[in-house]
């Protein structure tokens, strides 16, 4: 499984990308306006220039030839950018449109398998089933990814699991074992993952040993 990191705030990228293990990145409307940032392209381009993987950049419009229109434009913005449509029947059909013209996109805001199957169908490089949220209604999230992942295999259809909405590290541990493609953490979480308290005892206990011997030693 390859991490994606969910979040427009660049220092944020800057940071984790130095740790080398973060691929890609998405963003949303919801988070480029939490950054209060101006100038949508100048940020994504940033984006694009800090991880050189795929970075979903979503489209602000609802019907399907704006969309198709806008989606062209971003697409121009950085070689490394894939379009974000949501699923509606004018993200598919902007979807099928621009899967014919190599345009990489992530179908967002999936919330069932019927809706997974059909972006598939319409050529979606990537599809984001949005975990947590399905998880908030008092559904199983994680089914879906799993069940994502289980027909597009059958069915050998090429698109990409990215589970989506991610809200804590065991969601990352449950899309692993899900088999999802790719997981989109936001900062906080990836942080998270990292963490483990034996770790922080195991470095204080090697610490003080190293310390007790160095000392007998001077
Ligand atoms: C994914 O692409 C979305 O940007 C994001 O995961 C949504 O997460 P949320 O449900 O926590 O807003």
């Amino acid at each position: 499984m390859r991490i994606f990191l969910d979040t427009a705030n660049v220092n944020q990228i800057k940071q984790a990308a130095k740790l080398g293990i973060v691929s890609g990145v998405t963003t949303n409307p919801s988070l480029v306006s939490k950054e209060g940032l101006g100038d949508y392209k100048a940020v994504v381009q940033q984006i694009c220039a800090i991880i050189p993987g795929p970075v979903s950049a979503e489209v602000l419009v609802e019907e399907a030839e704006p969309m198709i229109e806008q989606a062209r434009e971003i697409a121009g913005w950085a070689p490394n950018v894939v379009i974000k449509i949501p699923t509606t029947a004018a993200g598919l059909e902007a979807i099928s449109v621009l899967s014919k013209e190599n345009v990489r996109t992530n179908m967002t805001l999936c919330f069932s398998l019927n809706q997974a199957i059909l972006g598939a169908l319409a050529g979606a490089t990537y599809i984001s089933p949005f975990v947590g949220r399905l998880d908030d209604i008092g559904h199983n999230g994680m089914e879906l990814v799993k069940d994502m992942v289980d027909v597009f295999t059958h069915y050998q259809l090429p698109a990409q699991v990215i589970a989506a909405s991610i809200r804590h590290p065991q969601h990352c541990v449950a899309a692993a074992k899900a088999g999802a493609h790719i997981a989109t953490v936001p900062y906080n979480v990836l942080m998270q993952m990292i963490q483990h308290p034996l770790t922080d005892i195991g470095i204080a206990r090697f610490a003080s040993d190293w310390q007790k011997v160095s000392s007998r030693s001077v």
